[in-house]
């Protein structure tokens, strides 16, 4: 996972990369703070302040100088020693991530020359190493587990946010660093809202919950989504639940690398619409995720790039009908050149909890 020297070896017309973004900053250096990375041809340098330096020099030891900046020496003048020494000039920033001010200052403070390298860091980070896929199971794994305490304990009656809270206490407590977004638990009609809050109401019988969560664990995200029913289920609830099943069946077989990103997403869709439900399945099959929980490429209409080897993403079609009730169901696949690999191992059949 030495991404500093994955980083070096795409430079190409570029003599460095100046990263200010705290995902890429992590991705380079594997430590997590507020600083910036400078990668050059011959060397790596984090700048960061008192309150980083020393978790900083643990953490990335010798594969980058960590430098401390100070009132005397901020940031621009550290980062322009850094490049200085290193003779560059054409240096690669996250045009996507730099705010507009952070650019006028290292405009103004810099002397080389600013070139957008967004696609370079999310083409490197689109596709994930081995190191990466461990950390990506384990997190997966860690929520996994606590779903599976979670749904014996739902009754009727508990609250969607006593439920959400419940979950993000068994995944930090079974070693999960964080959460990788706000837990969504939507229940009976609220689960017709893709990513409704957690509310006051309380679990009935006969309710759909749709509980989608995750967590980090080594800096990687978790996602999943399972929706269950509460005490007993209605015709109409079984049967968009099994078409939403079987369109996340049809796109996971889609997938693998080389296929489209709008290949698999339609795969997925066309069960949706053979089934008439199309114009209530109006989100992506899919998006990737590593450190960030949305990263590149997605499985959506409009990606009609090729799925690079080792690209992670998620599988969640679903179905929302207002008023009424909606179904998700997410996995996480690792694509590979001749299918995928589902690092999610939770079962998926429609489960009734007792409540
Ligand atoms: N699971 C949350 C999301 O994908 O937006
Ligand atoms: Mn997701």
């Amino acid at each position: 996972m030495d991404h500093i020297a994955r980083l070096r070896a795409s430079l190409g017309e570029l003599d460095a990369l100046l990263l200010t973004g705290e995902s890429n900053c992590f991705y380079a250096t594997g430590f997590l703070g507020e600083g910036a990375t400078v990668v050059t041809k011959q060397g790596a340098y984090y700048i960061t302040d008192s309150r980083y330096t020393e978790a900083a020099e643990k953490t990335i030891g010798a594969a980058a100088k960590v430098w401390e900046m100070s009132r005397e020496n901020p940031m621009s003048a550290l980062i322009r020693r850094a490049l200085e020494e290193a003779g560059a000039v054409k240096v690669g920033f996250e045009e996507e991530v730099m705010t507009v001010a952070q650019h006028k200052v290292f405009a103004e403070k810099l002397s080389c020359e600013l070139l957008p390298a967004s696609k370079l860091l999310t083409s490197l980070r689109g596709s994930k190493d081995e190191e990466e896929i461990t950390r990506l199971v384990a997190a997966q794994k860690i929520a996994e587990g606590a779903l599976a305490q979670l749904l014996k304990e739902i009754r009727v009656g508990m609250t969607e946010k006593e439920i959400a809270a419940r979950l993000q206490y068994l995944m930090v407590s079974a070693g999960a660093e964080k959460l990788s977004f706000d837990t969504i638990v939507a229940s009976g009609p609220n689960s017709s809202m893709p990513h409704a809050v957690p509310t006051e109401r309380k679990i009935q019988k006969g309710d759909f919950i749709t509980i989608d969560f995750g967590c980090v664990y080594q800096g990687y995200c978790s996602d999943t989504t399972r929706t269950v029913a509460v005490g007993e289920v209605s015709e109409e609830q079984r049967t968009v639940y099994n078409i939403v099943l079987e369109a996340q069946k049809a796109g996971i077989a889609a997938a693998h690398a080389g296929i489209s990103g709008k290949d698999i997403d339609g795969a997925a869709r066309e069960v949706i619409e053979k089934a008439g439900y199309g114009k209530y399945f109006g989100h992506s099959f899919g998006h990737s995720l590593g450190i960030d929980i949305h990263e590149s490429p997605n499985a959506s209409p409009t990606n009609e790039e090729p799925m690079p080897v080792g690209a992670v993403i998620s599988a969640e079609p679903g179905i929302y009908l207002p008023g009424k009730f909606g179904v998700r169901i997410e996995d996480v696949l690792v694509l590979g050149e001749d299918g995928c690999r589902n690092i999610t191992a939770f079962p998926k059949e429609l489960l009734v909890i007792d409540g």
